[in-house]
């Protein structure tokens, strides 16, 4: 945790204290302690109820901000993921915005430090799935998309918890922009994503993906047309190409073909996203403040 107070837009600990009250764990053994993280105050509250609030009072976004706000989240994930970190429960409800209107990432409860090896091998997998259920990746809900061999022990052995954390960050997006996601879970129950999942599906996902977003094959899908709830139109919504091709990486359903947060980072899209960091965060105070 000390190694993220180096990041902007993390929210810092002041301090780590115990607290003596016994815990009750999951095998219901009394254990002596649990850790408590003091956090300076962020009182303008979280980055969903502001893209609520903005919404609702119909406040001028401007894209450039939108992008803006998402950028800032790629960097304090990208600080993450290059030291060993995960977040695993990424999403608009757990960034926070403090006094100077700077967003900060928080809620660290499911973090890990994956360590040198960038993955850990002792995890119950009650606690690799773990995370909120919109946001969660498909791998999550079906290990053996993880791309890795048949034994179960080695599937969650292998799990790349980076491409949960950028798969969630994908949403994330969506959410800034549109505030909806086009699925309600990852899952094979979800019809809606069962649909963009058998279009994204192809053994060269990288030409794919390009034929994808080139062709609007999403838009001109069965799924799509018959898509009543018209989950799929964000995607025709985003209107630079560069920008809908990083998304749709991000929302690739194979977690070892999905994009790095290195690739997106490093993308046109965002290299380009003009930093006016100042301009942001006066927006973002005057909103917060209602
Ligand atoms: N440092 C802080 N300053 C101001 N408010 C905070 C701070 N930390 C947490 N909160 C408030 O508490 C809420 C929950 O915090 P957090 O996400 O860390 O805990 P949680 O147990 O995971 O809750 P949830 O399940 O709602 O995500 C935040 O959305 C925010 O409203
Ligand atoms: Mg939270």
């Amino acid at each position: 945790m000390q190694k993220c107070n180096a990041n902007s837009n993390i929210l810092s600990v002041l301090s780590l204290l115990k607290d003596h009250t016994p815990e009750e764990t999951e095998e219901q053994t009394a254990i002596p302690y649990r850790w408590c993280l003091v956090l300076p105050l962020a009182d303008g509250g979280c980055l969903k109820t502001l893209l609520g609030d903005v919404r609702s009072r119909k406040l001028a976004f401007p894209l450039d901000f939108k992008d803006l706000i998402f950028k800032k989240l790629v960097k304090a994930v990208t600080f993450l993921h290059s030291h060993n970190l995960v977040h695993r429960d990424i999403k608009p409800e757990n960034v926070l915005i403090d006094g100077n209107g700077e967003l900060k990432l928080t809620d660290f409860g499911y973090a890990l430090d994956l360590g040198e090896g960038g993955s850990v091998s002792d995890l119950a997998p009650a606690k690799i799935n773990l995370g909120t259920v919109s946001y969660k990746s498909p791998e999550l809900f079906n290990p053996r998309y993880s791309g890795a061999v048949a034994k179960d022990s080695d599937v969650f052995r292998k799990f790349d918890f980076r491409a949960v954390d950028v798969w969630a960050l994908g949403l994330s997006y969506l959410v800034i922009h549109f505030m909806m996601k086009p699925w309600d879970e990852a899952s094979a129950e979800d019809l809606y994503y069962k649909a963009y999942a058998s279009l994204y599906k192809s053994e060269e996902v990288a030409k794919q993906y390009k034929k994808l977003v080139m062709n609007n094959a999403f838009e001109k899908s069965a799924a799509f047309k018959a898509d009543k709830r018209k989950s799929f139109e964000i995607f025709c919504r985003i209107k630079s190409m560069d920008t809908k091709e990083v998304v749709i990486r991000m929302l690739d359903p194979i977690p070892s073909t999905r994009f790095t947060i290195k690739d997106v980072s490093r993308s046109k899209w965002l290299t380009q996203c003009v930093d006016d960091n100042k301009g942001l965060s006066d927006w973002v105070k005057k909103a917060a403040r209602g």
